[in-house]
């Protein structure tokens, strides 16, 4: 049975000098954890939240953190954003060198671990990690800022990674997630193809109608994508 759909904001566009009562406002919206983008100024042009930032908002929610390690060096930084609060670490098939050994290494720190693929990076990167994996992230755009367009030619590689996981007898146990673009126009097509964690910035926050109504539209999206 495939994981339900799930909601999570990317925290890029939330006003930065007030992150508690961002994230209380985003639990309250009803999304279902939060990402942060953490960006590194070498792996992605742009510099984003050290562990101190993510640890600061921590007390804020009892979501669930997860960091989407846009870094060069994930190893070297790993076990911080656990520390942090960070229940998910999510890092770069292209950041990796010995991708199995980063991902045990995450698991033995009492976090689930993730693999993010940019957009040239095929499926198969991850064809050998999936038993070390509770997520897949698919890019849907290039990663390093937040309100790029959707680029829809990652849906068939939303479709591979999605018959992997269910062939592998994954489906109640790995998230096939997808982040960059998604919106109302957008979150359908990814969602067929195949996500069911939905990744939204942008989208979010410039609903004319709040946060709720963009949290609720986008699951709503989402879940008649899939029936
Ligand atoms: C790219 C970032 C963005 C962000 C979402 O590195 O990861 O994709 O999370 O941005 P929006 O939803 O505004 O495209």
């Amino acid at each position: 049975m495939t994981l339900p759909v799930l909601i999570a904001p990317s925290v890029l566009p939330a006003d930065f000098s007030k992150l508690g009562d961002e994230v209380k406002a985003l639990e309250e919206a009803g999304v279902d954890l939060i990402q942060w983008d953490v960006m590194d100024g070498q792996f992605v042009p742009n510099l984003t939240f050290g562990p101190d930032v993510i640890a600061s908002a921590r007390t804020h929610t009892s979501l669930p953190f997860e960091a989407h390690l846009m870094v060069l060096t994930p190893d070297v930084m790993a076990k911080k954003y656990v520390e942090a609060g960070c229940s998910r670490l999510i890092v770069h098939a292209e950041a990796c060198t010995h991708l199995h050994r980063t991902l045990e290494n995450i698991r033995s720190m009492g976090a689930t671990a993730g693999v993010a693929l940019n957009p040239h990076t095929p499926a198969s990167e991850v064809a050998h990690v999936l038993d070390l994996v509770d997520l897949v992230l698919v890019m849907t755009v290039n990663p390093g800022f937040g309100g790029q367009s959707y680029i829809s030619t990652m849906e068939s590689k939303i479709r591979q990674v999605r018959a992997m996981v269910d062939a592998a007898g994954l489906a109640d146990s790995v998230h096939v997630e997808v982040d960059g673009g998604i919106g109302p126009a957008t979150v359908s097509g990814a969602a067929s193809a195949g996500a069911n964690l939905l990744i939204a910035g942008s989208a979010l926050y410039r609903d004319p109608k709040g946060l709720r109504h963009a949290v609720d539209d986008l699951r709503a999206k989402a879940t008649a994508a899939r029936s």
